[in-house]
């Protein structure tokens, strides 16, 4: 078992190579940061992106029940206040009596080892009154308030009398106000579901472990209607895509786990929550939720908007409400758990060596392509001509010619390059092969520049 000195230093040793490698930064980072946001870089775009078109492969292109949605950012206020967020999505907010610094109250009362299962806001506070629990500057705390984490915003130029809107603590919402227009323009079927993926904002109280709890996040939502009978059928089917999905992206099964979330501690629209949990370096956390909103937000946007969002079976000759299945993926908790999944380090040439093992399926840049010398242009021209032939093929191959043949081993091996090409002598004066070297083994074979593609599509 790690330490906790040894989770804390795993965790520093990504943040900095995601840094030094220009996969992620902190935000506004030259004023000092904002807290709880992120900026990726280049190789954090193309994880990303690869995380993204994996995820829209997998729950839209290949299937027929599935509609792409790309909703805005901005929706009128009415719609929170029929999804129930105005008044219900909040966190329990505790106050230091001293320096006023604001606290989460359930993440006091963990570290006080306080099991806050099922606790509302009143047992809080008595908990922390009951056993005098401080805040970490060692002030007395006040009574626990619910913080609603919507992040308000103003719309239009009357400054004196702006209208309010908030940028959407969840994708979701802007699927079931759509839920018609997919139903007027496709006809579908019941069951079918409505995707997206996009940003989503919340206004944290404490934002922390990195890319874990951020206030401007990313999410992949998938809104499943289906009649209520069969609520069950495809809750069980949304399960086993959720671990199917984890094996796509390379994470390890046994560091993903269940949860099957307590009636009170669900989000106010579920009747039943599934917790996908993973072992991050700071501990086991949730990483996806599978929720089963019943006709929660149907039915409350009909209410609410006057307009008729059920659906009329021509089988059966009945109307009513779908049901709702959510599967909800955070796209940067999955950035997260890939690398520490795949953050990796061993001993090689008598060396101590960090490598990120990534799956190729998501690895930023798949293959590299070196000259073995920088200064002989026959060596240069031919890997230029290699490095064009496979990036026709492979699209994310970068060529590489600075430093010496060991340092680019290091580099690639840090952003988690599956394989690197070299062009040596040899290949241009003996026999048209090259070095193919493997990352997660460092064992070299030569491969004929003809028989090159195929060889690495089988590796992949
Ligand atoms: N539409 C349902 C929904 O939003 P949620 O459990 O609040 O449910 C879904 O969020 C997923 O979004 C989480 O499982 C997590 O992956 C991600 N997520 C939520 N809050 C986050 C935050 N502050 N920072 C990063 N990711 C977050």
């Amino acid at each position: 078992m790690a330490s906790d000195q040894q989770k804390n230093d795993t965790m520093e040793k990504i943040v900095s190579l995601a840094k030094r490698r220009g996969f992620i930064f902190q935000g506004s980072e030259i004023y000092g940061g904002l807290a709880g946001t992120f900026d990726y870089g280049p190789y954090g775009v193309a994880l990303k992106n690869n995380v993204k078109q994996l995820w829209w492969k997998r729950f839209v292109l290949d299937r027929e029940d599935m509609f792409g949605v790309d909703a805005d950012i901005l929706m009128n206020a009415a719609v929170w206040e029929a999804s129930g967020h105005a008044s219900g999505f909040s966190d329990p907010l505790t106050t230091d009596s001293k320096s006023k610094k604001k606290y989460r109250a359930d993440h006091l009362l963990e570290a006080a080892g306080v099991d806050i299962k099922g606790m509302n806001i009143a047992d809080m506070s008595a908990a922390i009154k009951e056993r005098g629990i401080k805040s970490p500057e060692g002030n007395s705390l006040s009574e626990v308030e619910a913080f609603n984490m919507m992040l308000k915003t103003f719309i239009g130029a009357d400054v004196n009398n702006p209208a309010i809107s908030y940028l959407r603590p969840e994708t979701a919402q802007g699927m079931f106000v759509n839920f018609k227009n997919i139903l007027d323009t496709f006809h579908p079927r019941l069951p079918f579901g409505l995707a997206q993926i996009g940003k989503a904002f919340r206004n944290e109280i404490a934002p922390r472990d990195f890319i874990f709890r951020l206030r401007e996040l990313e999410q992949m939502e998938i809104e499943y209607f289906v009649r209520p009978a069969n609520w069950e059928e495809s809750f069980e089917h949304f399960r086993q895509q959720m671990h199917e999905w984890t094996k796509d992206i390379g994470l390890s099964d046994s560091h993903v786990y269940e949860l099957e979330v307590a009636s009170e501690d669900r989000a106010h629209y579920s009747k039943r929550t599934i917790d996908f949990e993973f072992d991050y370096p700071f501990g086991r956390k949730e990483l996806y939720g599978l929720a089963y909103r019943t006709d929660y937000d149907l039915k409350s946007h009909t209410e609410k908007s006057g307009v008729d969002l059920s659906y009329f079976d021509e089988e059966t000759k009945e109307r009513f409400i779908p049901h709702v299945i959510e599967p909800s993926f955070g796209v940067d908790r999955t950035i997260l758990a890939i690398l520490s999944d795949a953050y990796t380090e061993d001993e090689m040439g008598g060396e101590t060596r960090t490598f990120l093992k990534f799956s190729p399926n998501v690895a930023p840049v798949k293959i590299a392509v070196f000259p073995l010398l920088k200064n002989k242009p026959q060596l240069v021209e031919k890997a230029r001509e290699v490095y064009s032939m496979l990036k026709k093929e492979f699209g994310a191959v970068e060529f590489d010619d600075n430093g010496n043949i060991g340092k680019r081993y290091r580099r690639q091996d840090e952003i988690g390059t599956p394989f690197c090409v070299t062009i040596d002598f040899d290949t241009i004066e003996k026999d048209q092969t090259v070095t193919v070297r493997d990352r997660d083994t460092g064992t070299q074979e030569r491969v004929a520049i003809s028989e090159l593609k195929e060889f690495l599509v089988s590796r992949f």
